[in-house]
């Protein structure tokens, strides 16, 4: 029989809704049948929008059962407190997870929390402290881990088609111009809602450098080594990043130094037809846009290390695959769903996956870039103190 997680969605803007439309799809439709997912409350800064989001979400999905039997509260404190739920599930704004995230993991709650975690490394160092100290389930929501593109690309560099990896590029760019002129307070902008590319962005294509460049990935409380970073920034006129580019040093097992160069921005578009290239010594991977839910991978091989730099010699071998955008109705949230309701079921406090010590260092290395690029926040939402 299923085991069923019980949630409770904190927060109903746009990402809360596409993820719980993906909770009401059977997982029967993505051969899922181990696993299920009930919403049973939701919490709002208002009944009202609680309703709505209900209403809404429970007709988008087409759905009948169980709309009636969600739980509606008007504050995040009240949600909190109900016995029913197991996890928590948070989409506010970034500025805001730390505190949320916080008081969730202090009322004994399991979490899963939207990215990017927090807005720096300590506090993700003292939520991570506080979901060990309460021996509670703690995750970054990157669901671009859970998705088939992740596990066919972990495939494909194993087979070992491109030889050995020799540097990654990997990009999310998206023009967020028109979004800014029509709202000059959206949260992409503002820095009060810490605001900026590299926060909103950057999460996927760190995650296309993690998934090649940071080895096998595993919870532990072993900290990883903090790569060296030389990064530029440019500013919005809001003052928040609009543009990053940085080189990262990815030290391999064999002792080799592999760079990655993370491009995000919120004032140009990447490229359909490429957001990352993984170049090896006997060929390369292309990544087709979007960075965090890639539409198709495709690899070439080489006959001989050289062949690759002579134009007149073609491949002896390429493959494209291709990854459906709505596979069984889903968006594509729910593969990470899936994986906190098995890690809950087995009492696993993190995914091997999207492991604690990975958002860490992604918080280390995106607090280096905003160093190098003389980049904070307003103090209260830099700060480790709760309101
Ligand atoms: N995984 C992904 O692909 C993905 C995609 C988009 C966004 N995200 C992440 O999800 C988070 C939310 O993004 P979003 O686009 O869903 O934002 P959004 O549409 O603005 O929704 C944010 C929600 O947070 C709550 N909130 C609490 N305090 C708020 C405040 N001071 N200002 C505005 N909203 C506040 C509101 O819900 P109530 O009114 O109900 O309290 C609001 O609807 C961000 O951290 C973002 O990085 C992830």
């Amino acid at each position: 029989m299923a085991f069923t997680l019980r949630w409770g969605i904190l927060s109903t803007g746009w990402i809360a809704t596409k993820f719980s439309l993906d909770l009401l799809v059977n997982p029967s439709t993505r051969q899922v049948s181990d696993v299920a997912h009930r919403i049973v409350a939701v919490g709002s800064r208002s009944k009202d929008s609680a309703q709505k989001f209900v209403d809404s979400v429970w007709n988008e999905a087409g759905v009948k059962e169980g709309k009636k039997q969600v739980k509606l509260y008007g504050s995040y404190d009240e949600l909190l407190a109900d016995k029913d739920v197991d996890c928590i599930y948070i989409g506010t704004p970034h500025s805001h997870h730390y505190a949320n995230a916080h008081a969730a993991l202090s009322a004994g709650k399991n979490v899963l929390c939207e990215k990017s975690l927090v807005v720096n490394a300590a506090q993700a160092k003292a939520l991570i402290d506080l979901a060990r100290s309460k021996d509670l389930f703690f995750m970054e929501a990157v669901w671009t881990r859970y998705q088939p593109f992740a596990y066919k690309l972990e495939e494909v560099l194993k087979s070992g088609k491109i030889g050995e990896v020799r540097g990654v590029q990997a990009e999310l760019c998206v023009d967020f111009g028109p979004t800014a002129k029509k709202n000059p307070d959206h949260r992409l902008i503002n820095p009060v809602l810490a605001g900026g590319a590299l926060l909103d962005l950057g999460p996927y294509p760190w995650t296309q450098l993690a998934l090649v460049l940071l080895g096998e990935h595993k919870a532990s409380t072993e900290p990883l080594p903090v790569p060296k970073v030389v990064s530029s920034m440019t500013k919005t006129t809001s003052g928040v990043d609009a543009s990053v580019v940085a080189a990262i040093e990815f030290a391999q097992a064999d002792g080799r130094i592999v760079h990655g160069t993370l491009t995000t921005a919120q004032d140009r578009q990447t490229a359909h037809s490429r957001c990352s290239l993984i170049q090896g010594s006997l060929g390369y991977i292309e990544v087709a846009f979007p960075t965090y839910r890639p539409r198709s991978l495709t690899y070439y091989r080489w006959a001989n290390e050289g062949d690759l730099g002579d134009p007149t010699v073609k491949p002896v071998e390429s493959e494209t695959f291709e990854f459906e955008p709505r596979p069984g109705g889903i968006w594509g949230f729910a593969w990470e769903a899936d994986e906190v309701a098995r890690c809950i079921r087995d009492g696993r406090k993190e995914s091997d996956r999207m492991p604690l010590r990975e958002t860490l260092l992604m918080m280390q290395v995106f607090d280096e870039i905003r160093k190098q690029g003389n980049f904070t926040y307003p103090p209260e939402l830099e700060t480790l103190e709760l309101k």
